[in-house]
């Protein structure tokens, strides 16, 4: 790789403290593993995985993290840095735009540190070059000069580990997925464990929750943390403006219905693709450019945020040949098969 002077200087990344502090998630993100609900098996390992890397006193192991959006990667890196004691520098895909950017992160971290790529599948492909040696070796090989007189020179770099965030696990190159000693996925939290996670984050924002108004807007927030936070915040929102700010269940449901939450955590935009696919294209199958098109979505919307959740629902099914509507999505839309 070529790096000019000027490419060195480069990417604003948040100094390790303030991580914690940047954007309105960050009051309720849970701050250790203990705090960290649902995901069991995957806690446990990471615990084991941290807590051998701190006994041996090295750097954890690259670390790649997969799962839809709203499931909680970035808040699993950060307890990682945060339980290894170490520092993390945040980042992502498509801010590195050149090798440099890169180069110039690398060589600032200290020893043990943590660097968080998110969206590591918008990297570019070059930018992934410098990678490889980083990661096994930690080296970087650096082009200098130009023409005949360009050499290269090999920097040694402090023992890091790279932690990676995805949506997109299809996306990632095999060399640069090979390269990561731990990849774990993040699955759909179930309601049960939603329900605990509107209850800490009633606790934190001082929202009195009954156990069954926590439940129905567990049930109803498409097995994403993310989504449970943002439903409570409203729910509150209408229970303090109706009644006296007690969020119970119906008052939860009758607040979810208003802003057309159905039953199944299904938004308009997810009845809208369901019904658009039954009505117009006798539930399939069609292909996804299609779909997208007919409902004014793009397609990697349709692709990251609805689909996985109608098809974990069993609403929606991915063939060969495009998308299909269970019997399931006729019944839950009353239509007939
Ligand atoms: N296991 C959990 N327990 C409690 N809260 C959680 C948990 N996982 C995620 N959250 C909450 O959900 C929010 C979203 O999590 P996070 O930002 O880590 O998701 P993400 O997987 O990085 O999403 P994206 O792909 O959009 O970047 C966080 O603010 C956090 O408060
Ligand atoms: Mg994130």
């Amino acid at each position: 790789m070529n790096v000019s002077d000027d490419a060195l200087d480069v990417t604003e990344t948040p100094a390790p403290d303030e991580t914690w502090a940047v954007g309105q998630d960050d009051s309720v993100r849970p701050r250790t593993l203990d705090d960290f609900i649902g995901q069991n098996e995957l806690r446990a390992n990471l615990r084991v995985y941290i807590g051998a890397a701190v006994e041996r006193g090295k750097a954890l192991d690259h670390t790649l993290f997969y799962g839809n959006p709203g499931l909680g990667k970035t808040t699993l890196a950060r307890i990682m840095a945060s339980e290894m004691g170490v520092n993390l520098v945040c980042t992502s895909g498509p801010v590195l735009e050149r090798s440099g950017d890169l180069a110039a992160i690398l060589t600032s971290l200290g020893s043990r540190d943590m660097l968080f790529v998110d969206e590591i599948h918008r990297m570019p492909v070059a930018v992934e070059e410098v990678l490889y040696p980083a990661m096994e070796d930690f080296r970087l090989d650096l082009v200098v000069g130009q023409g005949p007189a360009a050499r290269t020179v090999s920097i040694a770099l402090e023992p890091f580990t790279l932690i990676g965030a995805t949506t997109r696990m299809g996306l990632i190159s095999s060399p640069l997925r090979d390269r990561f000693g731990i990849v774990t996925r993040l699955e759909y939290y179930n309601p049960q464990d939603l329900a605990k996670i509107v209850r800490r984050t009633a606790h934190i924002l001082s929202v009195d929750v009954t156990p069954e108004g926590a439940e129905e807007i567990g049930r109803r927030s498409r097995g994403t943390p993310r989504i449970a936070n943002r439903l409570l915040r409203r729910v509150r929102d209408f229970a303090l403006m109706r009644g006296n700010g007690k969020v119970t269940a119906e008052e939860a449901a009758s607040a979810l219905a208003r802003m057309d939450v159905d039953e199944h955590g299904l938004d308009q935009m997810d009845r809208k693709l369901l019904e658009i696919l039954i009505k117009h294209y006798e539930g399939g199958p069609v292909g996804v450019k299609t779909l997208a098109v007919a409902c004014s979505e793009e397609v990697r919307t349709i692709e990251d945020i609805y689909e996985p959740y109608l098809i974990q629902c069993g609403f929606l099914k991915r063939t060969p040949r495009g998308r299909m509507a269970t019997p399931l999505a006729y019944e839950i839309l009353g239509m007939p098969a």
